[in-house]
């Protein structure tokens, strides 16, 4: 388990939780692990190999030796597949279907779990997911659950592939979402759910600076009272004198 802090964030598509994770990273001097894109790599490794995205064994075969890197200092939010950056390459709409449909297998998600792990060792940080607080790192010092209407998240997920100068169908674009809903929600191994102990946000009717705002403010909370308890704790830790030693 690391023993720095770590924000969990999870929730479904198009409920802000990327720009969210990366912004709250950045006010808070953490790195960001945005695990989601190790399955979109995966998709994207499986498809240059040629293995098909529902060979769940094959991939997770694939998946144990990902050769994935997350950028970091002036790489900073750059993915490498094997040295090749592949940041746009995996966000377009077939690879965020292939990594639904990866993502799906139980022996993918096993094989994956160490690494996501790993990563979340390095320092503080948020990480983004769908599992992060109820089977990844179920200690977690937050966990937040991001959630919107699915109007709301349909929208904005047309808006930022449109953004990125990606072809779009608005109404093929909610359709999708809703397939990947219900694949991400329906799955037998770690399905999206939200931890007992989450703090639930809706952001449908809040906009990204209020959003940040919040989330900082839980952050840090939950920041400082760790640090109180911690210290509390190494304080009566140290041994107190015996009565007989006061007088
Ligand atoms: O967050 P995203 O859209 O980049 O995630 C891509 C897919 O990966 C999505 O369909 C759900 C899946 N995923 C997952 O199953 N578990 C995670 N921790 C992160 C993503």
């Amino acid at each position: 388990m690391s023993s720095y802090p770590v924000i969990a964030i999870d929730g479904p598509a198009g409920a802000g939780k990327s720009t969210v994770a990366r912004q709250l990273a950045k006010r808070l001097g953490f790195f960001l692990l945005d695990t989601g894109a190790i399955y979109r790599c995966l998709a994207l490794f499986a498809e240059q190999q040629g293995i098909g995205w529902d060979q769940g064994v094959a991939l997770a075969a694939l998946a144990a030796n990902l050769p994935i890197r997350f950028g970091r200092e002036a790489e900073d939010g750059q993915v490498f597949l094997a040295d090749l950056v592949v940041t746009g390459a995996i966000r377009t709409p077939e690879i965020s279907l292939g990594a639904s449909q990866v993502s799906a297998h139980p022996p993918v998600r096993g094989a994956l779990l160490g690494l996501q792990r790993r990563l979340a060792t390095m320092g503080p940080c948020v990480v983004e997911g769908r599992d992060i607080g109820t089977v990844v790192l179920p200690g977690a010092l937050l966990k937040l659950f991001l959630t919107a209407s699915s109007e709301v998240r349909a929208q904005r997920r047309f808006e930022e592939l449109t953004r990125r100068g990606v072809t779009a169908d608005r109404e093929a674009t909610r359709r999708e979402q809703e397939e990947r809903d219900r694949r991400d929600e329906t799955r037998e191994a770690a399905p999206l759910r939200i931890a007992d102990d989450a703090v639930v946000v809706d952001t449908s009717e809040l906009a990204l600076p209020e959003v940040l705002d919040k989330v900082e403010s839980l952050c840090r909370q939950r920041i400082s009272a760790e640090a109180e308890q911690s210290g509390a704790a190494s304080s009566s830790s140290v041994v107190q004198p015996s009565e007989g030693q006061k007088r």
